[in-house]
């Protein structure tokens, strides 16, 4: 057992890593890279298949955005030893959205969800452009959200509420992050009808894709284990502003 898992501790650990998370955003795929382009929204349907059974550390699988320099806004699908942070079982992941910025973090709601089951992830810049807002639904509820100017919900319900970088976000991407030696996914992660919308057209964005086959490591260790690539399909726009991505499967990794 490496960390206690009351929130205060997950929250500072998250907190010194914050920078780190951000380099770590993309090591299964990753768009935007070199871009100036600014994202606008993003939808997905997220399956992150069964939980490994006999965890020992931490196993997330993230998608996320960065403004490449600090700000990270993510949802965390995660595999611990004990769930009970999450209200969840062993048998069930957790989930919770982020907001990590200025080597800060905060949290949305803590939420077990079922193998083999699908969330959706929206992360939409709101039109005064001053905060963006991120929401996760699972069986048409939502059961985490946390914006860019929010409370920190998980420690102290009644604590201040703490200012983020509403910059632009250029980088969307996802991250299969081992710490510890985690015991790896046992099933693929299947992200189904990815929609990214631009502020304005940009008919070459797609050649800022990489298609990632590494996993990160939250300590500081970089692409620790090579993997299988991840497989991309049906990446396109008609206009250079809506690009959809049919199907992003990371294979298992165990
Ligand atoms: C993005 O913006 C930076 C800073 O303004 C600039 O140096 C760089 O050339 C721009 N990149 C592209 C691809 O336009
Ligand atoms: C990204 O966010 C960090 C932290 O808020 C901020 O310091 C930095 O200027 C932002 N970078 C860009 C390119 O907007
Ligand atoms: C996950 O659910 C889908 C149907 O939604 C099913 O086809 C698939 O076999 C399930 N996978 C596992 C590992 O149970
Ligand atoms: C967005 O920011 C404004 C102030 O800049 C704040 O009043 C508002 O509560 C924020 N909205 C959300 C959803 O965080
Ligand atoms: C993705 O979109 C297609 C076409 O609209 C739809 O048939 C399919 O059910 C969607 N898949 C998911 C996982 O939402
Ligand atoms: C980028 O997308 C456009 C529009 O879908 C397509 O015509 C072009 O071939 C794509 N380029 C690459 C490198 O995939």
């Amino acid at each position: 057992m490496k960390l206690p898992l009351t929130s205060l501790t997950v929250l500072s650990l998250y907190s010194s890593i914050a920078n780190a998370y951000t380099y770590g955003l993309g090591k299964s795929w990753l768009i935007g890279q070199g871009s100036n382009s600014s994202i606008q929204k993003v939808t997905t349907t997220f399956n992150p298949g069964i939980p490994p059974p006999g965890q020992i550390s931490s196993l997330k699988l993230y998608p996320g955005l960065s403004n490449g320099t600090g700000d990270l806004f993510l949802t965390s699908i995660e595999s611990w030893p004990d769930q009970s942070w999450c209200r969840g079982t062993i048998a069930q992941w957790c989930i919770r959205t982020q907001v990590f910025s200025h080597q800060e973090a905060i949290f949305g709601q803590f939420a077990p969800l079922n193998a083999n089951q699908s969330l959706s992830i929206v992360f939409e810049r709101n039109p005064n452009s001053l905060n963006w807002t991120q929401s996760v639904t699972v069986n048409d509820q939502v059961v985490s959200e946390a914006s860019s100017i929010s409370r920190i919900t998980s420690i102290d319900l009644t604590g201040p509420s703490m200012s983020f970088c509403s910059c632009p976000m250029t980088l969307f991407g996802m991250t299969t992050e081992c710490d510890g030696g985690c015991a790896m996914t046992v099933s693929p992660q299947i992200y189904s009808n990815t929609t990214i919308e631009l502020s304005a057209p940009d008919l070459n964005w797609n050649s800022t894709e990489v298609v990632g086959s590494q996993i990160y490591g939250g300590e500081g260790v970089y692409n620790i284990i090579g993997q299988q690539p991840t497989v991309v399909t049906g990446l396109s726009s008609q206009d250079g502003q809506v690009w959809t991505v049919e199907e992003i499967v990371i294979p298992a990794l165990n």
